[in-house]
């Protein structure tokens, strides 16, 4: 099986930047885009999404749909259609692909266990290696049977069926177990809730709902009552805040550079990001405000000041958790540095984000102390440019760009390619910021 995510010759070399300036349209929203396509997979008729995600992970979501026997096509104004098969999805002839997705994976699991067929979900190999016993878990509570590699890893063998509504607390919090469990009592008898530890992300609650089903939300716990038909529909998916992340930490290391990014997802579960830029010192303004499809969208302009630094620990790990390898590739020029704290789940992401971040710090010669939940980096560096990985990693192939633009020389990403999983033209939009 291709493995698109490990270094495959796509070396990229970076040169420093004198500053970035610029206009910047970025791709939908990765989470929005994966939860609109699995949930137009079981909706009645044909859902249309504008700007959906380019992202390689939401093309395995589109063919794992299409292969449960949703056909999605590509309309001539870029727009997705899919068309739904309503509860009831095919069963599938072939393995279901889930190339380097831990959301297509996790996600689709929960509507699988609903249907009256066995499927089996498998990756690339570093999905292979990632925990899905936060899924197995409910579940199998819920009365799916599924079968794993060792230790919850994929292949995921999944024989669905009848299922019944649960009160699931799940130890980690995480919105995709959160929407796996939600999207699996839409077939459950009785009302699922989930409970989560900490508030995370909260697309698959409002998807749920653009597409016709009630989910109620109260505090940390979201409930949904199975039984429940889903309508199709048509909506623009917000730039991807998680993408637009990198552009925002390059302006931050330039005084005086300009970024506008048009059209940003502005949901409060993941802006989180934005207060931490405004405090490290990035001047930020949010205009057009208004909401599309429940969902906050906004243009955000930032403007490169002072760089100070930050501690992130505890909801505000949960709440940044994409953004981290970005955020502390870029820590070594701030003035007063970055920890982060309670960081566990960044050691099984696509890469070990918080071993990567480190072996690729100190490669440009950056002083970083790691840490078993996290990492600190003290501020007040220069670094030097040197030949990094990406890890198989599209963040990490990133945030490394964007370190790279204030080093010292040039800087070789091996395995740039990565990228791609989640911003297949990242490294072009990059240049047409860069001022030389
Ligand atoms: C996502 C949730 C987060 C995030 C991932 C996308 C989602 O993962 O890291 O990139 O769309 O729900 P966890 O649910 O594992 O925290």
């Amino acid at each position: 099986m291709p493995d698109d995510s490990q270094p495959d010759g796509s070396n990229i070399i970076v040169r420093p930047a004198r500053t970035v300036r610029g206009v910047v349209r970025i791709p939908g929203d990765k989470s929005i885009s994966h939860r609109y396509a699995m949930l137009a997979a079981i909706a009645e008729g044909t859902s249309r999404f504008h700007n959906f995600s380019a992202a390689r992970d939401c093309a395995s979501t589109l063919d794992c749909v299409a292969k449960l026997g949703c056909e999605w096509k590509r309309l001539e104004d870029g727009a997705i259609e899919v068309q739904g098969a309503g509860m009831r999805l095919k069963a599938p002839s072939q393995l279901l692909d889930c190339g380097n997705s831990g959301s297509t994976m996790r996600m689709l699991s929960g509507i699988l266990a609903g249907q009256p067929f066995s499927s089996e979900l498998c990756g690339d190999q570093s999905l292979s290696r990632r925990p899905m016993a936060r899924v197995i878990k409910p579940l199998s509570e819920m009365g799916a049977k599924i079968s794993s590699s060792d230790g919850g890893r994929p292949p995921l063998k999944i024989h669905g069926g009848p299922l019944k509504a649960i009160h699931y607390k799940p130890e980690v919090a995480s919105a995709q177990v959160k929407s796996c469990v939600l999207f699996a009592g839409l077939f459950a008898e009785g009302e699922t809730v989930v409970d989560e530890p900490l508030r995370t992300r909260d697309h698959g609650e409002i998807a749920l709902r653009v597409f016709g089903a009630e989910v109620e939300s109260v505090g940390n716990a979201s409930r949904i009552a199975g039984g429940q038909r889903l309508r199709a529909i048509e909506a623009n998916v917000a730039g991807d805040l998680s993408s637009a992340a990198f552009f925002l930490c390059t302006a931050a290391l330039f005084p005086g550079s300009q970024i506008t990014l048009p059209g940003i997802l502005m949901n409060p579960t993941r802006a989180r990001l934005l207060d931490i830029l405004i405090q490290m010192g990035l001047k930020v303004s949010v205009a057009h405000l208004e909401e599309h499809h429940g969902e906050l969208v906004g243009t955000i302009e930032a403007r490169g000041a002072a760089w100070k630094g930050a501690v992130i620990a505890g909801a505000d790990t949960a709440a940044l958790i994409d953004e981290i390898p970005v955020l502390a590739a870029a820590a070594p020029y701030s003035e007063d540095g970055l920890q982060v704290r309670d960081a566990k789940e960044l050691r099984v992401k696509e890469s070990d984000r918080i071993a990567a971040v480190v072996t690729n710090l100190r490669k440009m010669g950056a002083e970083v102390e790691e840490r078993p939940d996290g990492l600190r980096v003290p501020g007040g560096q220069r670094l030097h440019g040197a030949e990094v990985d990406s890890f198989g990693d599209h963040r990490i192939a990133m945030a490394f760009a964007v370190a790279a633009l204030r080093a010292e020389g040039e800087t070789t990403i091996l395995g740039a390619g990565a990228a791609g999983v989640s911003y297949p033209a990242f490294f072009e939009e990059l240049e047409t910021v860069a001022a030389r």
